[in-house]
């Protein structure tokens, strides 16, 4: 008998409760055919916590998350929250979780099934056999650097409007490091090269980045290769020649840009799986939180179109990074790739070519039914 793994599930809003009823299935399937246990609550974030608690993440909850092995979240957001004040909007509930659990090294894959080489706004050659991964800090950077604010301009009598918005990008050497060193650890468990990010030639934190990543590679892991690039030359090569990254490593501002462009040459947002890992928990698995990278997509919500396989890729992850089911995770993905390959379609991946198309829900029974047959 396994060890039962305690699974937070906060499936958010719009289209989040959809997609994570899919993984609902899959966490079931598990359960039934591989014997494992998991022991899964379920507790709301986002504009759905706002609803309930006034506040986009209940103390509670934010409690639970520090307790289990790990969260799963489906997605924050949406138009009915955007007249909210800064301090309670949906994504606050997402910014607390990242930085209270301390999840600052954030994993996004992005790997180009080949059954979606056609999907991909750029042309099948550029992407086909596509698999990097975009390591971003989340803990950091201008999302969380103080002062920040918007204030009345008083001094400044030739500003029109009279204020000023103010954020800060602040790293620390340390926090430099820490990343530095997860994205050498993933990168000998792949192709071996990092490629690091920042604007150095215009900001002094780039500067401290591009040092200390220099310093961690020259005196921890000389074995891996390494080399630097300005982010927005990177932004450029990623939709040139993807194929020549392997693990890429950079902030979180630039991290959440870059990640959303080389989400798309994979063919759909709907794919995009991610990890945020944090320091080891006594039980010597990482604090950890799962998530697709797409929003909330309000415009599709609860009309059965969303594509769930980020979600569930997503819980694959967790299986590989939390619980150390690497078998179950390859498993996994490989059903999804065979869903694929046979042409099921929700309709973000609905293409001229055809295909059957498919509602959320039966992508999901498409993926167990793949899983079975394995
Ligand atoms: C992401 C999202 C978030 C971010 C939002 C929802 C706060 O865009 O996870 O990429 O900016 O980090
Ligand atoms: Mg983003």
């Amino acid at each position: 008998m396994s060890d039962s793994y305690s699974l937070l599930i906060l499936p958010g809003d719009g289209i989040g409760p959809e997609v994570m009823a899919e993984v609902r299935k899959v966490i079931a399937w598990f359960e039934d055919h591989r014997g494992m246990r998991f022991d899964v609550s379920e507790d709301l974030v986002g504009g759905a916590a706002y609803d309930k608690h006034g506040k986009p993440l209940a103390d509670e909850t934010m409690a639970k998350a520090q307790e289990v092995d790990a969260v799963l979240l489906g997605a924050v957001g949406g138009p009915a929250y955007d007249d909210l004040d800064f301090s309670v909007k949906p994504e606050r509930g997402l910014l607390r979780l990242r930085k209270e659990m301390d999840l600052f090294a954030n994993l996004r894959p992005a790997q180009c099934f080949d059954a979606l080489a056609d999907f991909s706004s750029l042309k099948r050659e550029i992407v086909a056999g596509l698999d990097i991964l975009i390591l971003r800090e989340l803990t950091s950077g201008v999302y969380f650097g103080e002062p920040r604010g918007i204030h009345s301009d008083d001094n400044n009598p030739d500003n029109e409007g009279g204020r000023v918005g103010v954020n800060t990008q602040r790293y620390t050497s340390g926090e430099i490091r820490r990343i530095a060193r997860s994205a050498f650890e993933l990168a000998r468990k792949r192709g071996n090269r990092v490629c690091s990010m920042e604007k150095a030639n215009v900001m002094e934190s780039g500067i401290l980045w591009r040092e200390e990543v220099q310093w961690v590679h020259d005196n921890e892991y000389p074995d891996v290769e390494l080399t630097h690039m300005y982010a927005d030359n990177g932004a450029m090569q990623l939709v040139r020649n993807p194929r020549q990254f392997d693990v890429i490593v950079t902030d979180n501002l630039f991290g959440d840009i870059l990640s959303d462009a080389a989400a798309m040459l994979t063919g759909s947002l709907g794919m995009l799986p991610s990890a945020s890992l944090g320091a080891k928990m006594e039980n010597g698995r990482p604090k950890a939180m799962y998530e697709p990278v797409h929003g909330s997509a309000p415009d599709i919500a609860g009309q059965g179109k969303a594509n769930p396989i980020a979600c569930i890729l997503s819980f694959a992850m967790a299986l590989r990074y939390s619980f150390d089911e690497g078998q179950a995770a390859d498993d996994l993905e490989a059903a999804v790739e065979k869903v694929l390959a046979d042409g099921v379609r929700t309709a973000d991946l609905m293409g001229p070519e055809g295909g059957t198309p498919v509602t959320t829900a039966q992508m999901g029974d498409k993926i167990i039914e793949a899983l079975g047959a394995r």
